[in-house]
Order: C-alpha cells, then sequence, then structure tokens
C-alpha cells in the first residue's frame, strides 16, 4: 500500500514528502477539485514515462500540465485573448486550455504526446499550493487504470493504484467529481470543447461571448486523443436511460421520481441528487458507479439525466461507461 498523508492535518508534511518524491522523479497521487490526480515533473521523461506505466496509458494520449497561476502558464505557452480571458474568468477551476506551447517550454514532449500544444489548467486549493513549492509544471492525468473510473477519494486511488505509487495526498472526496472541461480557440477564432467537464458550457459561452462548437466528428477522438469510447468502465455493464429495473440489477437514479417497475429486486439502489441538483449528482457519479458495481450486479441501469448544466458532463462520462467494450 501507499503511504498517506492528509492534507488537512498534516499540510506541512504533504508539501515536503510530495515534492521530495516529485524531485526524485515519481509520480504522487493529489487531490484536486475535480477528481485525484497521478501528478509527475512534466519536464521529466523518467517521470512522465511512470505515469503512463503505473496507468496502463496509451502513449498517444498527452496529460493535462498544471500550473500554479497563470503567470505560470503564461512562461510555458502562448495566450490568445479569448484564452487569456477565459482564464481569468476560471483560474484556479475546473477548465483546461489547449494553447501552442513556447519554443524550449521545457515541458516534455513526452508529457504532450509530441503536439505543439500543451493542455493546461490551474488547480483549485492544495494541488495549486504543491506546484508553487515544487516550482514545475505536473503533468497530471486521473489516477486510475486507464479505462477505468476516475477517483474521487483517496481510498478510490488506493484501490486502484496503491500497490505501484509512494505516495497518496488524502483531503476527502473531490468536490466536483468529473474532470475538467477541456476547451481550445482555433485559429480562425472559434471555439471548441474538446471534452464536457465540471465547468458547464454555459458558464464558458457566457464569458466567451460566443458558443462553444462541439466536436465535427461522432468520434472525438480526433480532437482529444484520450477521448476513447469505452472509458470510465465499470466491471458491469451500464444500461442508459433505465425506466424498469431487470432482476439483479443496480438503479442509479435521479432526481425524486416515482419507483420504477422491478426496482424491488434490485441488488441496490443509489440516487445521484434527489434534489435534482446537478453539481450534487456530478460529485457523487464516479463513486456510485463504483459502489453499484461492488455491489455484485452484472449490469447497471441508469435512470435519465437532464443534458443542461453538468448534465453534459454526466452524460458524456455515462455514455462512455455503456459503450462496448473493446
Ligand atoms: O480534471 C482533470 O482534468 C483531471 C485532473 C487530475 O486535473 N485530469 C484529467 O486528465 O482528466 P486525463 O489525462 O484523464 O485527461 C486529459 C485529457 C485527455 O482526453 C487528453 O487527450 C486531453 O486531455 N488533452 C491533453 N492535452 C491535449 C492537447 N494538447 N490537445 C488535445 N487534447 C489534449
Ligand atoms: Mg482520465
Amino acid at each position: 500500500m501507499a503511504r498517506h498523508i492528509n492534507i488537512h492535518t498534516h499540510p506541512q508534511e504533504a508539501l515536503e514528502v510530495a515534492s521530495s518524491i516529485l524531485g526524485d522523479g515519481y509520480p504522487v497521487a493529489i487531490p484536486t477539485e475535480t477528481v485525484y490526480g497521478l501528478a509527475a515533473d512534466a519536464t521529466n521523461p523518467a517521470a512522465i514515462t511512470r505515469i503512463y506505466e503505473t496507468k496502463g496509458r496509451p502513449r498517444f494520449n498527452p496529460l493535462i500540465c498544471h500550473m500554479s497561476d497563470l503567470e505560470m502558464a503564461q512562461r510555458y505557452a502562448r495566450f490568445d485573448d479569448l484564452s487569456l480571458a477565459l482564464a481569468k474568468a476560471f483560474w484556479p477551476g475546473p477548465l483546461t486550455i489547449v494553447l501552442p506551447l513556447k519554443d524550449n517550454s521545457g515541458i516534455h514532449p513526452l508529457a504532450t504526446a509530441g503536439l505543439e500544444t500543451v493542455g493546461i489548467r490551474v488547480p483549485q486549493g492544495f494541488a495549486g499550493e504543491l506546484i508553487k513549492t515544487f516550482d514545475r509544471p505536473l503533468a497530471a492525468p486521473s489516477a486510475n487504470s486507464s479505462g477505468k473510473i476516475s477517483p474521487t477519494s483517496a481510498s478510490h486511488v488506493e484501490d486502484d493504484l496503491g500497490e505501484k505509487i509512494k505516495l497518496v495526498l488524502d483531503a476527502g472526496s473531490a468536490g466536483v467529481g468529473v474532470e475538467s472541461t477541456i476547451v481550445k480557440v482555433e485559429e480562425d477564432g472559434s471555439l471548441r470543447l474538446l471534452r464536457p467537464g465540471g465547468l458547464a458550457s454555459q458558464d464558458i459561452e457566457r464569458v466567451a461571448g460566443k458558443k462553444l462548437l462541439r466536436s465535427r466528428t461522432a468520434s472525438p477522438a480526433i480532437e482529444a486523443p484520450g477521448m476513447l469510447a469505452s472509458h470510465y468502465a465499470p466491471g458491469a455493464s451500464v444500461r442508459l436511460q433505465a425506466t424498469s429495473v431487470d432482476a439483479g440489477e443496480a438503479l442509479i437514479s435521479f432526481g425524486d421520481i416515482a419507483p420504477l417497475p422491478g426496482q424491488d429486486k434490485a441488488k441496490t439502489i443509489l440516487n445521484l441528487s434527489l434534489s435534482g441538483d446537478l453539481a450534487e449528482a456530478a460529485t457523487n457519479l464516479f463513486g456510485y458507479l463504483k459502489l453499484a458495481d461492488s455491489s455484485g450486479a452484472a449490469s447497471i441501469a441508469v435512470t435519465a439525466i437532464p443534458q443542461h448544466g453538468l448534465g453534459e458532463a454526466i452524460n458524456d462520462r455515462l455514455a462512455r461507461a455503456a459503450a462496448p467494450r473493446s
């Protein structure tokens, strides 16, 4: 098992031990407001290689580089006016902006999978402090085995990767619960949504003063290589838009809805948000998928979730969890 340090009770120790392990070129699991990340020095090729190996992640899938603030981000990437406005409005927070890398930025090509762009995010809270102390960008995908559900607690990380990593920093449950929203300003000035996430599209559109363009193709793989169709996959199969429950299924519902036919025979019943709050549902989503999975059900039935606000990210993750497995 990995060493665990609680960042609330032992903040200084957490900063020192994490900085030391990062400095030696090893990954550390860190809390962010979205999900737990597996962080390593983005300028160190050995450290980045260890991220890919620990996760079993394909190397053509670039990593998000986390910065302590906008000023640090500007040392590594070039900002157009719109990206700058979005950064000022939403950082620190659950927004990743894909930007052109500066020449000789120092970010290793293994972190960006050789692209000329880099996805940058400034996380809230402790992760930002750690980056400030470490004074180098941290490449950090979600701290889970590739293709599995992202972790929203230190114990999720431990269950999946505890044998493979040295340190997990524990900050309790991740508040947002789904990964950051990823956007990119195209050369013609249009704004593209590469991945819906913890910042609602409508909030971005309000600041940008324009609509987000969705992916051109049915397969977002071309835009964000990591967005493979089957992802966030629990062991059980996932059935969406459920209006009834088959015997032995687990049920994940949303809102104060009437009991579904067959739900008395469900293995377990979980409600993402009884009051119909999409932010609460996002916070609970990955943990409830794991709970439903561990109930022993072979299938998880999920009721309809509205598509507005954080519903877009929730439905995106559920669609990937339900996608045919390769
Ligand atoms: O909330 C989050 O974003 C979390 C926390 C830890 O910060 N991180 C996260 O990382 O979700 P990951 O590796 O699971 O997802 C990163 C996504 C992938 O889909 C990848 O393809 C895309 O970001 N990405 C990274 N750099 C990119 C680039 N230069 N161009 C296009 N997509 C990029
Ligand atoms: Mg991930």
